[in-house]
């Protein structure tokens, strides 16, 4: 698809299709995530994907509480998503690349000097990456908070200490009923309004 029709494309899905998606496809939007900028190239994004039925019913139930889905008007349609990419990062990949002697001039071998907490920047780029390609694919995602459960999530996926979470994407066949979010009840800042150029 051509860059700036995907671009305008890509919208946050909340309701899916109970329909398979192919293991390519899933391969695909991760191995294009892995393509994102990298402070210092030190590629400490990692993701978790909730595959299977069982694995995926497990995310779910360590999540959110029960009914929740099925009462959510904007939600319910979401765990029909054949996949689960949970986004972690490892902070400590970060630091420890900064302290490297290529790196001694930035004094970011310590946490508190950073300007911004690049590791997150880094899992930006990488979800809106694979939320682009999915797109791309003729999929729907949605990058989501999770706010609950992640020490059961770390647990059952065998998740280590050293990787920060920092959200999920649902990666499925949209449905195409998708009516809520903020974008459908917000309207979009104009383009004059976010910039200033000098
Ligand atoms: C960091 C981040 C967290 C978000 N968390 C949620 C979430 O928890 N649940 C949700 O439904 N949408 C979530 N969204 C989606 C936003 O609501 C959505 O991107 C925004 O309304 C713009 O809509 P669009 O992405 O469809 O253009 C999140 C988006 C971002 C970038």
């Amino acid at each position: 698809m051509e860059f700036e029709t995907l671009v305008y494309k890509r919208k946050m899905v909340r309701s899916f299709l109970e329909k398979e998606i192919s293991d390519k496809d899933l391969e695909e939007v991760i191995r294009i995530a892995l393509r994102g900028p990298s402070a210092g190239f030190s590629q400490g994004v990692e993701f978790v994907v909730a595959r299977s039925r069982p694995a995926r019913e497990q995310f779910w139930s360590c999540v959110t509480t029960p009914g929740w889905l099925e009462g959510s008007k904007s939600h319910c349609g979401m765990n029909k998503a054949q996949a689960v990419v949970l986004v972690l990062v490892s902070k400590e990949k970060y630091i420890a690349r900064y302290q490297a002697p290529d790196k001694a001039y930035s004094a970011w071998g310590l946490e508190e000097s950073w300007p911004a907490p690049y590791w997150y920047i880094d899992a930006g780029a990488a979800v809106m990456l694979a939320l682009l390609e999915a797109t791309n694919l003729g999929l729907g995602a949605l990058f989501f908070a999770v706010d609950r459960g992640w020490e059961e999530l770390r647990t059952f996926f065998g998740i280590s200490e050293e990787l920060l979470f920092v959200g999920a994407i649902a990666l499925g066949v949209p449905n195409g009923s998708d009516r809520f979010g903020s974008a459908k009840a917000l309207t979009r800042r104009t383009f004059e309004d976010s910039i200033k150029i000098f």
